[in-house]
This record gives structure tokens, C-alpha cells and sequence, in this order.
């Protein structure tokens, strides 16, 4: 294994919008973002992850972009993306970004010409189908609800959106395309930056028999699975940009790719991979049926455990994984994963210690760090996602009442994460001086930053004492073997990871009543209920939610 920086990487996902805004408009921006390195640095964090900051009618806040080579001006200006790029990179910090290459906006102008001018160039970029007698050229559902198909004017033709009818799907096949695409992410590697979170990539590819399916839902539609995702075929495109850009420049990239199989893993990730990592569905998505947000599937924690660890073993076999407990499209992981009254920093803290030493390149999620919850939303109209109304509707359609329907939706909205970032007890909790675009979350005098890192015992610090113990032993936790220890204790999540002789054990006692277990000789790196130091071999009575890391004694 050649040595690359990533190999030392602990990244950390900032969602522009609300991060920190610089300028009283209620709108996080890139300024703010640098205001804010200081204490990405104190938290110890190296590899920062931008979701998108381009040019963008905003409709999928930001994921519908409308010129890949500039900067959306609520976000600032391009000198300002350059100054944070070099401020990062005085700090040592790499800065990747996020790729949205599976659609554009509907405001792109490659999509204004190709449905205005049936004769333009730009026609072939997107994916245009002829309709068969006024309906869309077959059944597909798009990911956000409705047909993924929608009208060009009062023509016969319809064009494919996976998701929003504002995110019309780019056409892979024509070869112009990907060149074009593959031209941004070189320019954006010549501004400065280490590489990408690639964007819903392992749908670019689709089954050119745009085939109806039997229904799966009283829409008459189906979710087009596997004619749309990790669609054979998309092998060739994926290797085709490794050649041509990410493999010559260097980059590391990201994979936003739900449903890769265990046998593809070393395709995706293996030395020679697609990518250089992909992040993994499997349990952060457990708590959904069929993508539904208001079908909860009632997971239990040792179908959590059993997925994490699937997913580790999979990983471990093929190449490196991206661990990560929360992003931008999910809830918040005190709601997701803990019972309202087990919410506190012993339960916080081991949810952090439970994924943070996997194998890879972790990610943390603006505001896990501080254990932010869930927002306490009253009412559909405080939302902002494009994605909420069509669940929300699916939801009325399934017979639940409105009642019923917003508190489920509400508990899994993307929203959720997207809510202001919590730093002091000023008013708005200092992410802007004028109108938070989202509501601050009305817990900010208990739970923000600024009290966090005063205080040693809160989730903040228990992060940077997590950092800082991954970063002692950077390729240990990054390329270390990992054995699941302990299967056979109902809630026990634990693991070893190991180099050869050199070897820890993370245990996690996933439960709000103590738990015994006999636990080997050696030494307690981090723990959230006992002090550091030396641990004979013997049994342990652990604490509610007790995690602790361990050096394990030679043996
Ligand atoms: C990805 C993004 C999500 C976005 C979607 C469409 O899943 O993470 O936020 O809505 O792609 O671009
Ligand atoms: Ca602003």
C-alpha cells in the first residue's frame, strides 16, 4: 500500500447552508466556513467535506446545479472559495467537494438549450424519450415520489429525473458528456482541491430498455431498482473517469453508492478501484422500509450490530470503507439509535465510539460532535426539504392522518441535520445575526460548542479525545484487521482492530442498565465512565452505555 494522506484522514462534513453565516442573512456561507477553521482545528479534524456550494436555483439546496464552475453568490464569491481553500491548506487541511454528476438543474443551460431547440446538441445530454399515448415512456417512480418522467412543453417528449422533476438525469451514454464532466472535476483539481464526495454516482448508468415494471405501490409506479441502480454496464463509466481523471490527478474520492454488492466491493474499492472509498448504507438506513420515512422497521440492536458488522467485513476484504453515523439526508443519531430518555452523554458518547474506530476514513457530521438532537418541529410548513411532500403525501395515502403523518416524517426528516449549527448561547446560537434560514434548534443554551469545549466531560471532548487517539495510530485504525469480539453478549458492540501485534478493542456496553463482561489485560486509551489507565484482565461491571477503547497487553 502506497502511503497517501488520506491514509491519516479524519473528515468532517460541513453543510454550507448552515454552518455559519458571516454576513446576517440567515444563510451559512464560505466565509463563515473559514471564520470556523479554528475550531474545526481544535477538534482535530484534517479533511473537510463541502456539500455543494455551486451555482444553483437551490431547489435540492444545491444538488441541482446550474454552472459547475461557479459559486452560488448566498455562498460568497470564488475568491472566497479560493481563500478558504488556502487558509485550509496553511492548516493542513484537505478540502474535498461534493459532485453532483448524475443530473444538472433544470437551469443549466446544456438543459435550457436540449428542451427549447429539438435540434441542439445539448438534446442528447439528457435522458428524452418519446411518450406513448399522453403518458411518460414507462412506469418509473423517481427517489423524491411521482412518475420520474416529465413533459418537454406540450410536446410528445419527456425527459428522466431520478429525482425532482428540477434535476433532469444526465445521458452517460453520449460520450460528449462524460468528457465535459470529467473537464470540470479536472478544473476544480487545478483550483485546489484533494478530491470528492461523489453524489448518487451508482445511478448514472440505466437499463436502455427503459422497461416498465409491475407496480409496487397504488401509484401504478415502481422504484426501478436495479434498471437504474448499479445497472450493469456502469462498471465502464466508473472506470472510464478513474483513468481519465481521478487516477492521474490523484484524488480521493468518495462514492455515494447505495446497494454495491459484497462481490463488486473490490471493483469499487479494491486497489484499483472506482474510488477510493464508498460510504455504506446498510445500517444508517436500517430504521427505514422501502425508503419510506414513515415506516419506522422497528430495528433491533443486534440487527444494528449485525449490519455495521457485515458491512466492516465486507469492507475489510476488498479495500477501505468510510464509516459514518450521520449526514445531510439523515436524522439526528441520538433519535435515530436511542430511546428519548437513554439521550445523554454517556449514550452520545458511545454511539461515537461505536463507528469512530471502523475501519477507513471517518466522516463526522457538523453538530454530532456536539450530540445535537433531532428538531422539535410543530408544524409541515417549518420544513424546507423538496423531499417532504411527497413523503408526506405517500404517508396520507397509506392512511395515516395528518397527525400521524408529520410526527413520523418529522422524526426522519433531512432536515433534521440541515438545522443550524449550534455554537454559543447568543441569540440564534451565533450562527447568524439576522433569520436563520431553518429554525435553531431551542436546545442551544444547554447544547453548544463553546459550552461543550470548556467542559471536559461533554460529547465535544469526548470527539477530540477520539480524534486524537485515532490520529496516534492512524494506519492501525485506517488499514488494521477488525474482529468482532463479545457476538454472544446481548449488548455488547465490540470489536478489535489490530496491526500484527499491535492491537485495541473497543467495547460498548449498548444498553441502559449495566452489563458484565470479562475483558482482557491492557490499557484504557478513552472511556466515558472510568479514568484512563491500566485494566487487569477480569470482569467488568460496565456502566449504563459504558464505550472504552483499549490497548490490549501483548500477549
Ligand atoms: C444525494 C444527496 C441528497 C440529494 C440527492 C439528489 O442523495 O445526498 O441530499 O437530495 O443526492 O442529488
Ligand atoms: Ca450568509
Amino acid at each position: 500500500m502506497n502511503k497517501q494522506w488520506w491514509h491519516e484522514a479524519v473528515a468532517y462534513q460541513i453543510y454550507p447552508k448552515s454552518f455559519q453565516d458571516s454576513n446576517g442573512d440567515g444563510i451559512g456561507d464560505l466565509r463563515g466556513i473559514a471564520a470556523r477553521l479554528p475550531y474545526l482545528q481544535a477538534l482535530g479534524v484534517n479533511t473537510l467535506w463541502l456539500c455543494p456550494m455551486f451555482a444553483s436555483p437551490m431547489v435540492d439546496n444545491g444538488y441541482d446545479i446550474s454552472d459547475y464552475r461557479a459559486v452560488h453568490p448566498q455562498f460568497g464569491t470564488m475568491d472566497d472559495l479560493d481563500e478558504l481553500l488556502a487558509q485550509a491548506k496553511r492548516r493542513n487541511m484537505h478540502v474535498l467537494l461534493d459532485l453532483v454528476l448524475n443530473h444538472t438543474s433544470d437551469r443549466h443551460p446544456w438543459f435550457e438549450s436540449a428542451v427549447s431547440d429539438p435540434e441542439s446538441p445539448y438534446r442528447d445530454f439528457y435522458i428524452i424519450r418519446r411518450g406513448q399515448n399522453g403518458l411518460p415512456p414507462n412506469n418509473w417512480r423517481s427517489m423524491f415520489g411521482g412518475s420520474a418522467w416529465e413533459r418537454i412543453g406540450d410536446s410528445n417528449d419527456y425527459y428522466l429525473h431520478a429525482f425532482a422533476v428540477q434535476q433532469p438525469d444526465l445521458n452517460w451514454e453520449n460520450p460528449l458528456t462524460r468528457r465535459q464532466l470529467y473537464e470540470i472535476i479536472h478544473w476544480w483539481m487545478d483550483r485546489g482541491v484533494s478530491g470528492f464526495r461523489i453524489d448518487a454516482i451508482c445511478i448514472i448508468k440505466k437499463d436502455l430498455s427503459f422497461a416498465s415494471l409491475p407496480p409496487d405501490g397504488p401509484d401504478g409506479m415502481a422504484n426501478p431498482g436495479e434498471l437504474w441502480q448499479i445497472c450493469p454496464g456502469i462498471e465502464a463509466f466508473l472506470a472510464e473517469m478513474r483513468d481519465e481523471v481521478f487516477a492521474p490527478r490523484g484524488a480521493f474520492t468518495v462514492g455515494e453508492c447505495d446497494g454495491v454488492k459484497p462481490e463488486q466491493l473490490a471493483d469499487f474499492i479494491g486497489d484499483n478501484g472506482f474510488f477510493t472509498t464508498i460510504f455504506d448504507f446498510s445500517y444508517t438506513n436500517i430504521d427505514l422500509t422501502e425508503g419510506k420515512w414513515y415506516v419506522p422497521s422497528g430495528f433491533t440492536r443486534r440487527q444494528l450490530r449485525d449490519a455495521i458488522f457485515a458491512g466492516q467485513r465486507a469492507v475489510c476484504r476488498s479495500g477501505h470503507g468510510a464509516p459514518y453515523l450521520e449526514n445531510h439526508d439523515q436524522n439526528r443519531s441520538p433519535d435515530k439509535y436511542l430511546q428519548p430518555q437513554e439521550r445523554c452523554y454517556e449514550s452520545k458518547t458511545m454511539l461515537g465510539m461505536l463507528w469512530f474506530f471502523l475501519q477507513g476514513v471517518p466522516f463526522i457530521y457538523q453538530g454530532q460532535e456536539l450530540g445535537m438532537e433531532n428538531h422539535p418541529w410543530s408544524s409541515l410548513e417549518e420544513f424546507d426539504d423538496v423531499a417532504m411532500p411527497s413523503q408526506y403525501h405517500a404517508a396520507l395515502r397509506d392512511g395515516l392522518s395528518p397527525e400521524q403523518a408529520l410526527a413520523a416524517i418529522a422524526h426522519r426528516a433531512r432536515d433534521n441535520a440541515r438545522t443550524p449549527m449550534l455554537w454559543d448561547d447568543c441569540e440564534n446560537a451565533g450562527f447568524t445575526t439576522g433569520q436563520p434560514w431553518l429554525p435553531v434548534h431551542p436546545d442551544y443554551p444547554a447544547i453548544n460548542a463553546a459550552a461543550q469545549m470548556a467542559d471536559d466531560k461533554s460529547v465535544w471532548s469526548f470527539y477530540r479525545d477520539m480524534v486524537k487517539c485515532r490520529l496516534v495510530d492512524a494506519a492501525l485504525f485506517y488499514d488494521g484487521d477488525f474482529v468482532p469480539r463479545f457476538e454472544e453478549c446481548e449488548h455488547i458492540f465490540a470489536y478489535e482492530r489490530g496491526n500484527g501485534a499491535s492491537r485495541v478493542l473497543v467495547v460498548c456496553n449498548f444498553h441502559d442498565g449495566v452489563t458484565e463482561v470479562r475483558l482482557p489485560s491492557g490499557m484504557l486509551l478513552l472511556g466515558n465512565a472510568r479514568t484512563n489507565g491500566a485494566l487487569q484482565a477480569g470482569p467488568y461491571r460496565l456502566a449504563p452505555f459504558e464505550a472504552m477503547l483499549i490497548r490490549l497487553s501483548n500477549q
